[in-house]
């Protein structure tokens, strides 16, 4: 059997820059280096990414030179900082395809963000005997807010299920909207488990006929492909700093004007009121609402240099280069003995997980780890979806626009060589 081809790394995806892998690599420091004795091949892009220079040097130079609280003094170094932040929230703006700026929260990250829509929209506005839809793919993170939700108003939940092939059963939604009970639809945009990218707009659509909202966790979709929460039609989409090449500590939640105009603060303090009184308060306007205390300054302006750096490459190119090397990734996967990948679906992004048989998940990053490949294994925040395939966990290789072709040979061979360790042992 012939080798796959890959074609990764020869192809100008954009008018002015050509797609340039090992130019790519060199703005990232952490992969200059060897683990184990041996260069590092980085997979756990879906746990965090690796932070570009330009990332790193901009969290530097903030501290180095502006570092002031915002919103709130009338000295330079205040304006400043607050002029960088808001500057953010203007790209982050741009980043999602949201209206206005008004309808981005920085928050700490895609768990918080959800959460804020769980506790602050949906217990507003849930009765008992609402229903929220959610998905049996769901992480814990787009899961375990809305059991919250639904404990709290009564509501109950209904549950998406999985096909074979890894994709969301839309019938079995259907018949979850056509009661007309559902005020919330939560779903993924891309998993993390199996990389299935969902058709959130249709899901959208779909919500909207039947009087529900429609929540998107866009933690493994936002890195890797073009987003528009407008032409996605979703009302509300959170994802997550640190997984597109920022720091850790922030993430963003786009919210529809007219819904975060109705959402309740998840906290209270500093910067969140318009006024206070002993006994009650009055709340900022949105966005400035959900954002109480000192926010994570630093982090949103090492944010704001990641989203340049994304736009500076390329959206539509990023996908197109890591959907080859994941179809280069798969190929080679598929055609190695005793492996089996979870999940089939023709979208995707390159989250892949598999099982080797004879070798536990865990035993399996351990060996990996000893040749200095990086991958992540268990049941990835996702218990239920574990279930729905019959394991108690994966072992699983994410990957990012510096990731290469000969790190996906790396990685099958070490895999080969790790099925041949514990067979002996056995
Ligand atoms: N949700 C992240 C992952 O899948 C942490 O690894």
């Amino acid at each position: 059997m012939s080798e796959p081809v890959c074609q990764c790394g020869d192809v100008p995806f954009r008018v002015g820059r050509t797609w340039n892998p090992e130019r790519i690599r060199g703005d990232f420091p952490v992969l200059n280096q060897t683990v184990r004795g041996r260069p590092l091949v980085y997979l756990d892009n879906a746990a965090t990414s690796q932070k570009p220079s330009a990332v790193i040097q901009a969290v530097c130079a903030y501290y180095g030179t502006c570092n002031a609280n915002v919103h709130r003094a009338f000295h330079y170094l205040a304006a400043e900082a607050t002029r960088r932040y808001e500057e953010v929230r203007r790209a982050a703006t741009t980043f999602l395809g949201a209206a206005s700026p008004r309808e981005i929260v920085f928050t700490r990250g895609t768990t918080e963000a959800i959460n804020l829509v769980a506790a602050g929209w949906a217990r507003r506005h849930l009765r008992p005997g609402e229903a929220i839809v959610v998905t049996e793919m769901e992480h814990h993170s787009n899961l375990v807010p809305w059991q919250l939700a639904a404990a709290a108003t009564g509501a109950r939940l209904r549950f998406v299920p999985v096909t074979s092939r890894g994709e969301l059963d839309l019938e079995a939604l259907d018949r979850h909207l056509a009661d007309g009970a559902a005020r919330v639809v939560a779903v993924t945009h891309a998993s993390n488990v199996l990389g299935t990218v969902n058709p959130v707009a249709e899901i959208a659509r779909r919500a909207h006929a039947a009087g529900a909202v429609c929540v998107v966790d866009g933690a493994q979709s936002a890195p890797h492909l073009p987003v528009s929460v407008q032409e996605i039609g979703c009302d509300f989409y959170a994802c997550s700093g640190h997984k597109m090449y920022g720091p850790t500590g922030v993430g963003i939640l786009y919210g529809r004007s007219a819904l975060l105009e109705e959402t309740d603060p998840l906290l209270g303090g500093g910067e969140m009121i318009e006024r206070v009184e002993l006994e009650y308060s009055t709340w900022a306007e949105i966005p400035h609402r959900f954002e109480a205390g000192t926010p994570n300054i630093s982090a949103v302006i090492g944010l704001g240099t990641a989203l340049d750096y994304l736009e500076s490459l390329g959206r539509p190119a990023i996908a197109e280069c890591e959907g080859r090397l994941t179809r280069y990734a798969l190929d080679l996967l598929r055609a190695t003995p005793g492996l089996r990948v979870f999940g089939d679906a023709p979208e995707r992004v390159g989250v892949i997980s598999f099982e080797v048989e004879g070798v536990h998940p865990h035993d399996l990053a351990q060996f990996l780890d000893t040749e200095g490949i990086a991958t992540r294994a268990g049941h990835l925040c996702c218990q239920p979806l574990m279930r729905r395939l019959g394991v108690p966990a994966v072992s699983r290789a994410s990957l990012a626009l510096y990731n290469l072709p000969e790190e996906m040979n790396r990685l099958v061979d070490a895999i080969g060589r790790a099925r041949e360790y514990f067979r002996r042992g056995a």
